[in-house]
């Protein structure tokens, strides 16, 4: 394929720099689906697993089209180069339900499955009987302590956050997180891939919420009390922080995008420094409104 060359110039932005070149993501949603396409997309070899195939299937489809976006923007007219460019970052991803095989040879494995804490302790002790000893296990929490996760994991100098943010492809932040017992290489090699994947690394300890959530939960959770006291309509808490604050997005959309289940497992975290039970939250999970996810939350996505 030829490239002209702005797109040398970009594509070599895009391409890797760091000591990591196969990546494990585990848990192929949301989250783990983004993180697949933005490291694919970057020359790592990536596989994603999940026990699901439905949803397999689907984050096949989803990061098929939202590569096509991302080609379009860096080839414009240039059909050729963009069709290579998908086809290639495709061929660099595979998707399965059975990581065995991928995790004997990961560099790194990043761990984007349900927020449940037993189930990621039990599955990062599996995974660190099988990984080979340069394997660096991430996750990518947004509740929880990773020193919690890793309790059961004996390479404590090769764990640590990898904490990205909805959409992947488009937010440009990554918390990298090291516990107490994270290496200086393992943080090392952690932020030098963070920023090979394109990213904006900032660095951050192990505390609940990182950076960015332990400011946004308080947010959250007043907007929450203020509706449910009547003060406000969500409507209109979201438009005075857009056009008030200059926020991008008010309270409830940003709910609705990262998944309103999500809301209510923190309030459910003991250990949560803003926990704060809403009744409101509580009964639209029961009605399996989840937000864009389910295809409604505060609002209606079709
Ligand atoms: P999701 O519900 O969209 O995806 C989770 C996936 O994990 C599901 O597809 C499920 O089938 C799969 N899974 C469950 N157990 C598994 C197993 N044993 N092996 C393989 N796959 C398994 O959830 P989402 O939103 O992608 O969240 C995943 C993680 O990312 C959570 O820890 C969450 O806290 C974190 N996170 C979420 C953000 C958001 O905006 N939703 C932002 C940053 C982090």
């Amino acid at each position: 394929m030829m490239f002209s060359s702005i797109q040398r110039i970009t594509l070599r932005q895009l391409s890797t720099g760091s000591q990591i070149q196969e990546v494990v993501i585990i848990g192929g949603g949301l989250m783990g689906a983004g993180i697949a396409q933005v490291s694919a997309q970057t020359n790592h070899k990536v596989t994603l697993v999940d026990l699901s195939e439905k949803v397999l299937t689907s984050s096949e489809k989803r990061i098929r089209t939202s590569v096509s976006r991302v080609a379009k923007k860096l080839f414009k007219d240039d059909n050729k180069a963009s069709e290579a460019f998908i086809e290639d970052t495709m061929g660099r991803l595979s998707l399965v339900s059975d990581g065995g095989e991928a995790l004997a040879s990961a560099d790194l494995v990043v761990e984007a499955i349900t927020e449940n804490l037993p189930l990621k302790q039990r599955l990062f002790r599996e995974w660190d009987e099988v990984c080979p000893e340069k394997t660096i296990l991430a996750s990518n929490t947004s509740t929880l302590r990773i020193s919690d996760i890793m309790k059961n994991v004996k390479r404590q100098d090769r764990v640590g956050g990898l904490h990205f943010f909805n959409p992947v492809p488009v937010m440009k932040l990554l918390e990298v997180i090291r516990t107490d017992s994270t290496s200086d290489q393992t943080f090392n090699a952690m932020s030098a891939w963070g920023r090979a994947i394109g990213k904006h690394t900032v660095a951050c300890k192990d505390t609940i919420g990182f950076i960015v959530n332990r400011l946004l939960g308080p947010y959250i959770q007043e907007a929450l009390a203020m509706v449910e006291r009547g003060d406000a309509t969500f409507q209109d808490v979201d438009a005075a922080m857009k056009l008030g604050a200059g926020y991008p997005m008010g309270p409830f959309e940003l709910l609705d995008y990262t998944g309103l289940d999500l809301h209510k497992f923190i309030n459910e975290n003991p250990d949560h420094p803003f926990r704060q039970e809403s009744k409101l939250i509580n009964s639209m999970v029961e009605q399996g409104k989840l937000g864009v996810k389910s295809g409604e939350g505060f609002y209606k996505y079709k």
